[in-house]
């Protein structure tokens, strides 16, 4: 189990210690050898890295030096977010109901096909200089710009190239937007997707707001006035608020805001200092461009694994742009450091009877890339992708295609394998076009034996499970794993105690109602994906994932941040909570009494396999019922019993003592047996082979670039 120290070294030693220099630690750590982009495996920060010449003046920059998102003076009003409802927007006219104004919102999505009620813009009926687009704010407010989008859709190109804007207090005398002593004609899009943003010359308070298209896309019978829209504006304090539009926010006084890399790690390292008992930063590897992959965990026994204690993920941020969830995991292991301090129950029980990895941002090039953009301006996809273009989501590798085709090839059920799959072989070639955050989160699987986990995205209001990937390439097909029942009941437990997710009465984010079918959706119902993560660690490992599509707004702008954390906060706690269920136990030798790891914990009728870990504990995961358990044991005599699942929130406990077979007998048959567990082995080496050899490959690049520059 050597693969099991370098995690355990991994322990972030320049976070720790050092009384004085918080700064100091921060600044020596920003200008550490970190441009070696070295993927999958990483050392200790504190190691010397042999060889390297590398400081890079990149670097060096002072936090005043970056790029930094454009400052906006008021926040967007929520067009895109949908704080604006339907109600609030009305147009001179519209095309038809899929194009109305409810449509014209930053960012939203058209289904594939265009004609539906759900297409990508507000379009005016009519092309002429008298269309408009309204919105209401509901109460006084200081107008100060617009963002402006074209018309989300393979088939139709519609911009709007400029636009004048009018304020009213009535609708019914309009006050143009002045430049100066002349109207303003503000400059609009030259694609469909790129958000351009317009400042007004001066700001202008009023309650309504007009968008005023003047010249458009127009090619013979080609070109509708079709746009969508956000509005920028500060709301008046108004005493008598009839509305009463903004929500009680949170009590949690937390650091609501975005966090760039090193905001990121400077957080981290705060709730490091203020919670060292129960917490430690530790990274999995670094990303393309050298950022470091860092995850906070949080258990009563730092930086090991406790016989018993189950282990839980939340990985954010695999698509760099979708922000939030990146933001909710920071909000998260603040609230649980300030909570078990303050003794609360709850927390202070799942501290103590769980080990939890928050890895808060896992495409941290992707991140880089939209905030640098800003939440409003970053449109739909930049930053979504790794610093190589790749799709991480797509990344994995697809055991599904393994799985499928062993079950169509095989006519013997017995010699059918339903779990542990070995990563196939051209995945581990060092061409293979494998991510190196991939690599490092396949490693960090490896290293952790993680129960249970969620990825937290962004774009949609839903949450998926798996499988993720249609057999046969259908585009979408309802394609259940064995544990769908607790699949189901996993997504349940976080849409239902979700506080946008139970709302009855919200809006469709783009495309698609999932609120008819509870906020939850199998993942191949919804689309096909290969490759995705959750598939890969439900056929790789022991650990079951689901996705969590959290905000409309893959970006949400700061100011919606604190609403964000109040509309999720019990739903990753009561999440991370059923890591809790089924049965869990230990598997031992009879006689010498020790642990014995590799075991197979089947469950009856359901096809799917577990795995005891290194010291002899498993979980498996479980609604309530009655089951017949079985393990079986390389080398001992298969072991049954009853164990049965209660609805509370203890897992039911199910120890197995096995008694060895006499070694003559064993010999010969128990090798064909676990060729599988060899094989997955093999291979998780040879991935791990290749990593190396490409980050040697990439050190020695860097290391030329210096030399020659
Ligand atoms: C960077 O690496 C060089 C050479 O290994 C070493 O001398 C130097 O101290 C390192 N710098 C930091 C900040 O770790
Ligand atoms: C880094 O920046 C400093 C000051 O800005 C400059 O003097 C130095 O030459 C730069 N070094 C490299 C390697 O570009
Ligand atoms: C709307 O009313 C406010 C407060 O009376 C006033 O300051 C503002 O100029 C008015 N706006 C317009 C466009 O008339
Ligand atoms: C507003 O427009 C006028 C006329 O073009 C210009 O002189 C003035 O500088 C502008 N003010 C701002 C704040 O842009
Ligand atoms: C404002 O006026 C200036 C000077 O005439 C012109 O250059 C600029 O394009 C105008 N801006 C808008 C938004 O109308
Ligand atoms: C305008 O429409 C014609 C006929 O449909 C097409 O051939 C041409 O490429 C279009 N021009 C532009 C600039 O889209
Ligand atoms: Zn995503």
């Amino acid at each position: 189990m050597a693969g099991l120290l370098w995690v355990a070294l991994l322990l972030l030693s320049s976070c720790r210690g050092s009384p004085t220099g918080r700064t100091q630690t921060l600044s020596e750590d920003l200008t550490s050898n970190s441009s070696l982009p070295s993927a999958g495996e990483s050392q200790p920060t504190a190691a010397p890295t042999s060889g390297l010449t590398s400081t890079t003046n990149e670097t060096s920059k002072t936090p005043e030096e970056e790029e930094g998102p454009p400052e906006l003076e008021c926040p967007p009003l929520g067009l895109e977010s949908l704080r604006v409802k339907d109600g609030q927007l009305r147009a001179s006219s519209f095309k038809r109901r899929g194009l109305g104004p409810h449509r014209g919102r930053l960012n939203i999505q058209s289904g594939i096909e265009d004609g539906d009620i759900y297409d990508g813009a507000w379009c005016a009926r009519h092309r002429d200089k008298n269309q408009w687009l309204e919105v209401d704010a509901r109460r006084l407010t200081r107008f100060t710009g617009v963002i402006l989008q074209g018309r989300n859709s393979i088939w139709s190109w519609d911009v709007v190239h400029s636009y004048k804007v009018q304020f009213s207090n009535d609708t019914l005398v309009w006050k143009p937007s002045m430049n100066g002593s002349q109207e303003a004609v503000y400059e609009g899009n030259k694609d469909a997707e790129t958000p351009v943003l317009a400042v007004f010359n001066t700001s202008t308070v009023a309650r309504y707001i007009r968008i005023n298209p003047q010249t458009w896309y127009q090619n013979g019978s080609d070109g509708d006035i079709c746009l969508r829209a956000e509005v920028l504006g500060c709301a008046l304090p108004d005493p008598k608020d009839v509305w009463q539009t903004e929500p009680t926010e949170t009590d949690d006084q937390l650091d609501f805001r975005h966090h760039n890399y090193k905001e990121m790690r400077k957080l981290m390292k705060s709730v490091n200092d203020e919670c060292p008992d129960i917490t430690r930063i530790y990274t999995i590897g670094k990303s393309h461009g050298g950022l470091k992959l860092y995850v906070m965990e949080i258990s009563d026994n730092p930086g090991k694994h406790e016989l018993g204690e189950p282990e839980f993920r939340y990985v954010a941020g695999m698509h760099g742009n979708e922000a939030l969830g990146r933001e909710l995991v920071l909000n998260l292991m603040q609230y649980m450091c300030r909570q078990y301090k303050r003794g609360d129950e709850r927390v202070v029980h799942l501290v103590k009877e769980t080990r939890i990895h928050l890895l808060p941002s896992m495409n941290p090039d992707g991140y880089e890339t939209a905030f640098k953009k800003g939440s409003e301006l970053a449109g739909w996809a930049l930053g979504r992708y790794s610093h190589e273009g790749i799709d991480m989501n797509h990344n994995f590798a697809d055991l599904n295609s393994v799985m499928w085709t062993a079950i169509e090839l095989e006519t013997d059920r017995s010699k059918l394998i339903n779990h542990y799959f070995p990563i196939p072989e051209k995945y581990t070639s060092e061409d293979a076009f494998v991510a190196s955050e991939t690599r490092a989160v396949i490693s960090w699987m490896q290293n952790i034996p993680f129960v249970l986990g969620a990825n937290l995205h962004g774009g949609e209001v839903v949450v998926t499970y798996p499988f993720d990937m249609t057999r046969d390439w259908a585009p979408r097909e309802h394609t259940p794993t064995p544990d769908d029942s607790f699949f189901r009941w996993l997504a349940a437990a976080y849409a239902s105690t979700n506080q946008v997710m139970s709302d009855p009465d919200r809006r469709p984010c783009h495309n698609t109602d999932f609120l008819r079918s509870n906020n939850i959706i199998n993942g191949a119902a919804w689309h096909n994906v290969p490759g995705s993560m959750n598939d890969f660690s439900y056929l790789h490992t022991n650990c079951f994932e689901i996705t969590v599509e959290l905000s409309c707004d893959k970006f949400p702008h700061a100011s919606e941040l604190p609403l964000e954390w109040r509309n999720n906060r019990e739903s990753l706690l009561v999440f991370m909570e059923q890591v809790h269920r089924g049965i869990k136990g230990v598997i031992r030798d009879k006689d010498s009494g020790e642990g014995i790891a590799d075991a197979v914990i089947k469950v009856d009728e359901i096809d799917h396999h577990i795995r005891s870990v290194a010291d002899g504990d498993f979980w498996r995961l479980l609604n309530p019922g009655e089951y017949q358990v079985t393990v079986t044991a390389e080398g001992y005599r298969p072991s049954s019993r009853t164990c049965w699942v209660r609805y509370d929130l203890h897992p039911t406990v199910c120890d197995f003592h096995l008694t060895k077979i006499p070694q003559q007998k064993a010999k010969g048959r128990s090798l064909s047996k676990d060729l599988q567990l060899r094989l997955r082995q093999q291979r998780l080496r040879k991935l791990r082979i290749a990593t190396k050899a490409i980050n040697r490959r990439r050190a020695a690049a860097a290391g030329r670039r210096q030399t020659v520059r």
